[in-house]
């Protein structure tokens, strides 16, 4: 066997048993913590993105981001021309955009009491898909209002080689592989670190199909 097939088998055999693997002072991987909410994100993933459908965004500097994205709850993350911002519009309709379901935020505060954040209300669900070959280059997520809230991201689909790094740029990242239902959380004393993810290998994935769909939740404003 050969192909993206035995690659996604590869990677199937490196997929790690459940259970919470520290990245950080307070940073977590939660292995498979989403598999058991999967039956309820699903349908409310697709009624979000029947109204706010992905779309590639222009970064600042006029390079067109490889991961195409949506949004749900009172405020989304945009880029264009005119800088990162989170926008309560979805800019693409002019609307406000979806609200975010029930089911995502109880999901998003469940697994960020589990990596040590019982306080967590996210406003904001980025949604970004990514093809085989997209990517997220190293960055920080810091258009937010505070830093007192973590960020929870879900992996579902492709698997995925996460970069985490450091406070520089130029610190040295740990490679943590990504796989469909996999958590990461990280917060406090790593709210600001450095993060991206290495492109996407070809697959497909049974459930989700040729793509890596990633959920990030934040308190944004
Ligand atoms: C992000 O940093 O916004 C996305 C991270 C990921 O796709 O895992
Ligand atoms: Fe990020």
């Amino acid at each position: 066997m050969h192909g993206p097939t035995a690659d996604l088998f590869a990677d199937a055999a490196l997929q790690q048993p459940p259970g919470r693997e520290q990245i950080g002072e307070e940073s977590y991987v939660l292995r498979g913590y989403a598999l058991p909410w999967i039956d309820r994100l699903l349908p409310e993933l697709r009624r979000v993105l029947a109204q706010s459908p992905f779309r590639q965004m222009v970064t600042p500097g006029g390079f067109t981001m490889s991961a195409a994205l949506s949004s749900c709850g009172a405020l989304g993350w945009t880029t264009d021309s005119a800088g990162y911002r989170y926008t309560p519009l979805d800019p693409r309709s002019q609307q406000p955009w979806p609200t975010m379901p029930d089911a995502l935020h109880e999901f998003a505060t469940r697994a960020a009491t589990e990596a040590g954040f019982p306080d967590f209300s996210p406003d904001a669900c980025l949604i970004n898909r990514y093809v085989p070959g997209a990517k997220m280059s190293l960055h920080q997520d810091k258009n937010e209002r505070s830093y007192t809230a973590p960020v929870v991201s879900v992996s579902l689909g492709l698997p995925a080689i996460f970069l985490f790094g450091g406070h520089e740029r130029s610190d040295k990242t740990q490679k943590i592989s990504l796989f469909h239902g996999d958590v990461v959380v990280w917060g406090g004393v790593d709210r600001l670190r450095f993060h991206g993810v290495m492109p996407i290998k070809e697959g497909v994935h049974p459930i989700m199909g040729p793509q890596r769909i990633n959920l990030t939740f934040r308190t944004a404003g």
